[in-house]
């Protein structure tokens, strides 16, 4: 690509496990951008809720406690050597245990508090400030960046994306059944969809993929053609 091809904002939303940030990461490797999965920044502000006591035993979240703790969680990311990006809290490395399941289940009470949702989407508005980014998640495209010149609503069935989310889990050595992460996906899609802050939906200029039937390589080539056709336009 020429160096005087404009630099964009690339936002994918959509439900858990719709291999959104599969797509997003690849993407942004390929052209050069940044990528940033902001569903980390929620669950490494849900792990630190749930390190500090801050989650009831019924999974719900102490919102009184997690807001006045907000000024001393810092979350950002560090590029590996192999070019992989992992999740920082406070400086530690957070990567592996941002996705095991008790943060998943979770994580959608934490992020349905407005004063969470004000701190993170001002992080990641202040991340896209150059341009240049691919950024996945739930409010991308309607909250963070409206103004993004390509968005994308992926979506799938949620026993597909179970079926997904379940495989990664026991491929990294979980215990877990397909039946526990299949409630949990329903689970956070109905909490995702219907909370009152900023509930995911799809904004009005996105495109839409169901990529139910689609390999990594068509869902690749699928949104590189996306990008290609976005910048040649203008
Ligand atoms: O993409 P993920 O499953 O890792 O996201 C984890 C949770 O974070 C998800 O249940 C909803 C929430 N989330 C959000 O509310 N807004 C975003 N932009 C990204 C994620």
């Amino acid at each position: 690509m020429s160096t005087s091809t404009p630099r964009i904002i690339i936002a994918l939303d959509g439900f858990s496990s719709s291999g959104k940030s599969t797509m997003a990461r690849r993407l942004a490797s390929r052209i050069g951008y940044r990528y940033i999965d902001s569903g980390a920044m929620y669950r490494a502000v849900t792990l630190y809720a749930l390190d500090h006591g801050m989650i009831d035993a019924e999974g719900q979240p102490r919102a009184e406690a997690i807001i006045a703790a907000l000024p001393e969680i810092r979350v950002d990311f560090a590029v590996q050597p192999d070019g992989t990006q992992h999740t920082m809290l406070n400086g530690a490395d957070v990567e592996a245990e941002i996705r095991r399941l008790r943060v998943s289940n979770a994580v959608s009470g934490v992020s349905a508090i407005p004063e969470v949702r004000h701190a993170l989407v001002a992080m990641q508005k202040a991340m896209g400030a150059e341009r240049g980014i691919v950024m996945d998640g739930r409010d991308i495209g309607t909250v963070v960046f409206p103004d993004a010149e390509l968005k994308i609503f992926v979506d799938a069935s949620a026993e597909t994306r179970a079926q997904r989310r379940f495989k990664e889990m026991i491929d990294k050595g979980a215990q877990v059944s397909y039946q526990e992460v299949l409630a949990n996906v329903v689970h956070r899609d109905h909490i995702d969809s219907t909370r009152a802050e900023s509930p995911l939906r799809r904004a009005d200029d996105a495109i839409s993929l169901d990529n139910s039937y689609m390999t990594v390589e068509q869902q690749d080539a699928w949104l590189y053609d996306r990008f290609c056709e976005t910048v040649n336009r203008l």
